[in-house]
């Protein structure tokens, strides 16, 4: 077959392509359907770079091998030349009258598990090496695209510059979930000291270390130079919670602001969060209608409610009345103090205020170490964003950056000194306010896709029980 520029399926339907109508073109990518007769053949082909297929027809009679079509079936790869014409059909504005066809790999129609459509989301999770390959997550992972480049790009335009902080980590001091051991020590023969503990010195860093659950402590030490920063990488927590919300391993972006108190940290999210659903609604277009049509009917509506419409902001105790006097039997009982229960949350968001909500100012008792105290001595300036559907989907706060009070937090919550040494400096040396919060990425893309349960918003999930692709 002669050897022609391959054109993407999105190129051609979604570009000018007038000056190709009547060339040859060549496309390359899965067959999704083949029907027809003996005359004439309807390839459906997709190649990932869009939702939708271009249409190849085949002159049964005049192309003249049984034996190739034959071998098109269902899942199989193919490179296609042809030429490019206005389509006959609707749906599309251009197809491809084949002239040549080289069959890359074709898949058995018996044993294709993707043979059929119409599969459910739990039998997909059990092929997620083949899922790609299908609408639903051809649209959730180019909107996934689409995200982590949009948050790029609002960081870049504002003079966040983006901070690598590190996997592993050699403290636990964040207190955000269970961690990970990261160790080369032999498991079946572990060294130990002399009063027969195991004896880190001889593992690979010469102490413990884990897989990190936050860039946060770290994003702080980049804040209190840099100004703003932010962090975009993998955390992981070693939690055995098994929801349609938590993953073990999950994408996290960490803004962190020196001279920013809880009100700019607040700005910043509300605008953060509305930039990034405006960006997907702008150009994400065919793959969430795509998915509202299959899984959400109000998913675009929503999405534009949410950029429309102020953000309600108050505080945990006032939040609390409120749901005391909702009348509401919550399966977590409320009374100020106890940490929100996601039932809390949805019914302030879904129930009460019909809209995304930030909280502030919750209990010291059941918060971070790091979060400024306030002057009542009983809460700290934290801020968690909630959302419709979701719950909490950022947390924050601004930063004690006083040295004196965070050593005595440290001291309350048993938190050695030693670990955290050099988090301690920064507020030896130059200390300055500042704020941060972190967004989690799949909590984001689990409100803008519609799709219900977080495996199914991230390429290979890694859950309790769960690590096979
Ligand atoms: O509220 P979290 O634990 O906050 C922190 O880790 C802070 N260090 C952030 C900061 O101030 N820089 O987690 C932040 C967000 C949550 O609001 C939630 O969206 C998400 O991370 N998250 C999870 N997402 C998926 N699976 C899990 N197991 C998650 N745990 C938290
Ligand atoms: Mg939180």
């Amino acid at each position: 077959m002669e050897q022609l520029k391959r054109q993407r399926v999105f190129d051609l339907l979604k570009k000018d392509t007038t000056s190709l109508i009547g060339e040859q073109v060549n496309v390359k990518g899965w067959v999704r359907t083949k029907r027809g007769n003996k005359n004439v053949a309807f390839i459906a082909l997709n190649d990932g770079s869009i939702i939708h297929n271009i249409q190849v027809v085949v002159d049964v009679q005049e192309f003249n091998n049984d034996e190739l079509l034959k071998a098109v079936t269902t899942g199989a790869c193919i490179s296609v030349n042809g030429k490019l014409v206005e389509s006959q059909g609707k749906g599309q504005s251009v197809e491809i009258i084949a002239s040549g066809l080289v069959v890359y790999g074709s898949a058995d129609p018996d044993t294709y598990p993707l043979q059929k459509k119409g599969h459910t989301l739990e039998f997909l999770r059990e092929i997620a090496h083949l899922r790609p390959r299908t609408n639903t997550f051809g649209a959730v992972f180019r909107i996934r695209h689409a995200l982590a480049f949009a948050i790029h790009n609002y960081f870049n335009d504002r003079g966040f510059y983006y901070l690598h902080t590190p996997i592993i980590t050699g403290s636990d001091a964040e207190g955000a979930g269970a961690m990970f051991h990261v160790t080369t020590m032999d498991l079946n023969n572990v060294p130990k000291t002399e009063e027969g503990k195991i004896d880190y010195s001889r593992d690979f860093f010469g102490k413990e270390t884990n897989l990190t659950v936050s860039g946060q402590l770290e994003g702080e030490l980049g804040a209190l130079a840099l100004s703003n920063i932010y962090t975009f990488g993998p955390t992981f927590r070693a939690e055995n919670s098994n929801t349609t919300r938590h993953l073990a391993e999950f994408w996290m972006i960490e803004p962190e602001m020196a001279f920013y108190d809880i009100h700019d940290n607040q700005d910043l999210s509300e605008d953060f969060l509305k930039y990034l659903i405006s960006y997907v609604l702008e150009n994400c277009t065919d793959d969430l209608e795509f998915l509202q049509k299959m899984y959400d009917n109000d998913l675009i509506g929503r999405l534009k409610f949410v950029t429309e419409n102020t953000f309600e902001r108050l505080s945990y105790t006032r939040a609390i009345e409120i749901l005391e006097q909702s009348g509401q039997k919550f399966e977590y009982p409320v009374k100020w103090g106890v940490d929100l229960q996601s039932e809390h949350e949805r019914y302030l968001v879904e129930k009460h205020f019909k809209k995304p909500v930030i909280l502030t100012d919750y209990p010291r008792e059941i918060k971070a170490f790091y979060m400024k105290v306030n002057d009542d001595g009983k809460t700290v300036r934290a801020m968690d964003v909630l959302f419709p559907k979701i719950g909490e989907i950022i947390g924050g706060s601004q930063r004690e950056e006083n040295y004196d009070t965070l050593i005595s937090r440290i001291n309350e919550m048993g938190i050695p000194e030693k670990d955290v040494w050099w988090y301690l400096e920064t507020r030896k040396f130059g200390t300055a306010p500042h704020s941060g919060f972190g967004l989690g990425f799949e909590r984001l893309m689990l409100f803008i896709t519609g799709m219900g349960n977080i495996r199914d918003v991230i390429p290979f999930p890694r859950t309790p029980q769960n690590a096979e692709f």
